[in-house]
């Protein structure tokens, strides 16, 4: 029984209870001490008013303190000015200055600068003008590597601010492995609560390092793009905590993001953006979260319930907050007493004090030159480190450079450049779109989200495979057929000694794929050209999951994702050898639709009305969690991903901290047993005990090792209960906290979620 103690102290400081006690007195002495500085300073001038002059307040570094100096400055009419952003109308610029998503102008006399956002997360979305195009945040997923998903927040976060703006609307933390033809996949860091947390988080931390607020969306359980608006998502509050509200809160813990951003779709009957369980409780309550919470575009539903509810900032234009499609502004609701005055001032606190702390006061965003050759360099890094290669048989890759005779590249206009993701998080590539193609949106999408995809267009990056080919295999004749023709297309695969098909399938923001499968003819197109040359080479320039029934025809795949402004040059090193693959798949690929918990979309069945999306079929088993508890076998399983080198993972040795509940160290030796160099993933997953009702395994650590050929090395991954990714906990529903269960817990090492093996079990409690 003592280490049942140990966890019921754990359960009291993780649910937050004493956490948020400790801020609440720490809020009342600064409150009170703002309090008596400011009646001194009123003493001393003898004045009724404070008057402080502009710029004065204190250059405390203490956020809270710094906004509330400013709070004290305000009139109410500056305060409501700070809660929602503003219509593109004159007297105010068209559109926003610097090509803002949405802007909140700034109040000149009291020095608060306009905010100005930035869409993401794939880099500078929506038009803002040319930027890096990074590969997608999936492909940087893909590298299971921190430091790179560090150097991608950095791009963004640079950039950002060298067009003048302080606000980044990235962070797609959504959990879309619950529906995997979610036409939003490419945005997210993938399926698994922990990886895609620890991931984004770093993309977070990396933007706010350079003064520019960074923001977590859309929260929460938005996991569908059809019917967004409409979706009500049915869970009971366990599978969230340990699911979709778990990414958010990993993510959160690990980078003090500064804005959330709720979504359009409502949970358990009650919109996003007005859930005061959700923001409230959870969110600021239970997380501690101290940013502000941002509407998503037209998230926002009242003005009055929605900012009691926890509602910070309405994006779009005042609609609600100003009063334009309610009878009650919330200037309205002060007036009457509905919304507090304190509220008020809490509402416009979040959002100074995260200004304070990400540095947009002190470092002002100034407009200047992107440095686009740098960044196009780590764009190309992260994707040679993010490239998972699925299948290469008789080693047939990498081809080499001086041998290669006849390539044949094949399709999804390789001789122009590499498709990127559509929506919201599109990106204007550095020197423009190769291609321009109309959307592809499925048939009938009905409005509003079919709006934000008949919007778009499918953009192709400027860096086209067939010149980057070309420049390596310089002794061989590379021809390219564009695919439309299957014959003309077999006709030249026939003729060459190897051929590359490219096939891409464009998502985007506003809807869902309609299947698995690549769209326009291209599984026929694969087809066809490996029936003609048994040494096909398949490249997908895809958002997510697909199936491949022509897989077991051709020798190699290669998963490059969206890859972003130098995809063509980075698919070619690695097709090449230059670069070793090492990405491994942050999602599932299924076998088919039927594998998954809702083999058909749900979707509304007028353009008005909420429908239900149940997701108590799976509750908190999304992705390989689901794949495992069915005893389903998906087409290549979470965490896999091949080399062009071979590895072992030996010696597995687990050592349970003194107070086993605590946590556990494991070891092991990782070897590169192949001839080339190369990197390994090696994931550690934890089986809780029976009698919970827990998925058989859950991702708790990593390590990616890159090592010599032959070389090995010893690596410890340690698993602490205090992880805010709860590693050992499951959520008690009714006690309402993270609790540890006694048993035996399962520690599993491997190089993906269907490749693992024991390295022992330790137990907790009596
Ligand atoms: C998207 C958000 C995006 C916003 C920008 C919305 O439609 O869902 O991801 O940040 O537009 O205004």
């Amino acid at each position: 029984m003592p280490e049942l103690h140990e966890v019921e102290t754990i359960v009291l400081s993780e649910k937050g209870l004493v956490k948020p006690m400790q801020l609440c007195i720490k809020l009342i002495i600064t409150r009170v001490l703002t309090v008596i500085i400011i009646g001194f300073v009123v003493a001393l001038t003898g004045c009724n008013t404070i008057i402080l002059s502009k710029g004065s307040y204190s250059p405390s570094t203490d956020p809270d303190q710094r906004a509330d100096q400013l709070i004290a400055q305000m009139t109410n009419a500056d305060k409501l000015q700070l809660v929602h952003g503003n219509l593109p109308l004159p007297p105010y610029p068209v559109p926003p200055p610097h090509g803002a998503v949405y802007w909140v102008p700034g109040i000149p006399a009291l020095d608060i600068p306009d905010q100005l956002s930035a869409d993401g997360p794939a880099g500078l979305g929506d038009n803002v003008g040319q930027a890096t195009a990074l590969p997608s945040p999936l492909a940087n997923a893909a590298s299971w590597d921190l430091s790179e998903a560090n150097k991608y927040g950095q791009v963004i976060g640079l950039e950002t601010s060298a067009f003048g703006l302080n606000i980044s609307l990235g962070g797609n933390v959504n959990l879309i492995g619950r529906e995997p033809r979610d036409g939003r996949t490419f945005e997210t860091c993938g399926e698994d609560p922990y990886l895609s947390g620890m991931m984004t988080a770093q993309h977070l931390k990396a933007i706010q390092n350079q003064y520019v607020i960074a923001g977590m969306k859309h929260f929460v359980l938005n996991d569908q793009e059809t019917g967004r608006t409409q979706a009500n998502a049915v869970i009971d509050e366990r599978s969230a905590r340990e699911s979709d509200l778990l990414a958010f809160e990993v993510t959160l813990a690990n980078s003090n993001a500064q804005m959330t951003m709720c979504a359009y779709n409502l949970v358990n009957g009650i919109d996003n953006c007005q859930n005061d369980h959700l923001l409230n409780e959870v969110l600021k309550g239970d997380w501690g979260f101290k940013g502000f919470v941002l509407s998503d575009d037209y998230a926002t539903e009242s003005s009055v319930p929605a900012a009691l509810a926890g509602l910070d900032q309405e994006q779009s234009y005042g609609y609600f907050f100003d009063g334009i499609w309610t009878p009650e502004s919330l200037a309205d609701a002060l007036a009457n007493g509905d919304l507090p005055e304190s509220r008020l001032d809490n509402m416009v606190h979040r959002i100074l004090r995260a200004m304070f702390a990400a540095g947009v006061f002190d470092h002002p965003a100034t407009v200047h030159p992107i440095d686009a050759a740098g960044d196009a360099a780590i764009a190309q890094e992260i994707e040679e480190q993010g490239a998972v290669l699925l299948k290469n048989a008789g080693g047939q890759l990498p081809l080499n450079p001086t041998t290669a005779q006849s390539i044949a590249v094949i399709g999804s206009h390789a001789d122009v450049g590499v498709l990127s993701g559509g929506g919201s998080a599109q990106v204007t590539p550095v020197g423009g779109a190769a291609l321009t193609l109309p959307s592809d949106c499925p048939p009938n999408l009905p409005p509003p989200g079919g709006a934000a995809c008949t919007n778009a267009s499918q953009i192709y990056d400027p860096s086209p495979p067939l010149a980057a080919i070309k420049a390596i295999a310089h002794n061989a004749t590379v021809t390219y057929d564009d695919g439309t023709n299957l014959a003309s297309a077999a006709g030249l695969a026939a003729s060459s000694s190897v051929a590359i098909v490219f096939i891409s399938d464009w998502e985007s923001e506003g809807m869902d794929r309609a299947n698995l499968n690549f769209p326009n003819d291209q599984d026929a197109l694969v087809a066809a050209v490996a029936a003609a040359n048994s040494h096909t080479i398949v490249v997908m320039e895809n958002g997510g999951a697909h199936v491949m029934p022509w897989l077991s025809s051709v020798n190699a795949v290669l998963e490059a994702w969206y890859p972003g402004q130098k995809g063509g040059t980075a698919i070619a090193n690695l097709l090449f050898g230059s670069v070793n693959p090492s990405g491994k798949l942050p999602i599932t690929f299924p076998a088919s639709v039927s594998q998954l918990p809702r083999p058909v979309i749900p979707a509304p069945s007028s353009a008005t009305g909420t429908f239900d999306v149940d997701y108590t079929i799976e509750g908190f088993n999304v992705g390989y969690k689901w794949f495992e508890a069915q005893k389903l076998h998906p087409l290549f399983a979470f965490g896999f991903g091949l080399s062009y080198t071979s590895f072992s993972i030996s010696n597995l040795q687990l050592t349970p901290q003194s107070t086993p509940s605590n946590g556990f160290q494991v070891s092991f030796q990782v070897k590169n047993t192949g001839t080339v160099a190369g990197a390994e993933v090696a994931q550690v997953y934890l089986g809780l005990p029976d009698g919970i009702a827990e998925p058989p395994m859950r991702l708790v650590g990593w390590s990616k090792v890159p090592l010599q050929p032959g070389a090995q090395q010893l690596v410890t991954v340690t698993v602490n209960v205090s992880d805010p990714s709860h590693p050992l906990s499951y959520w008690e529903t009714s006690t309402s906290a993270w609790t540890i269960a006694p048993g035996d817990y399962t520690v599993f090492v491997g190089n993906s979620s269907d490749n693992v093996v024991s390295a022992g079990t330790f137990h907790v409690g009596p």
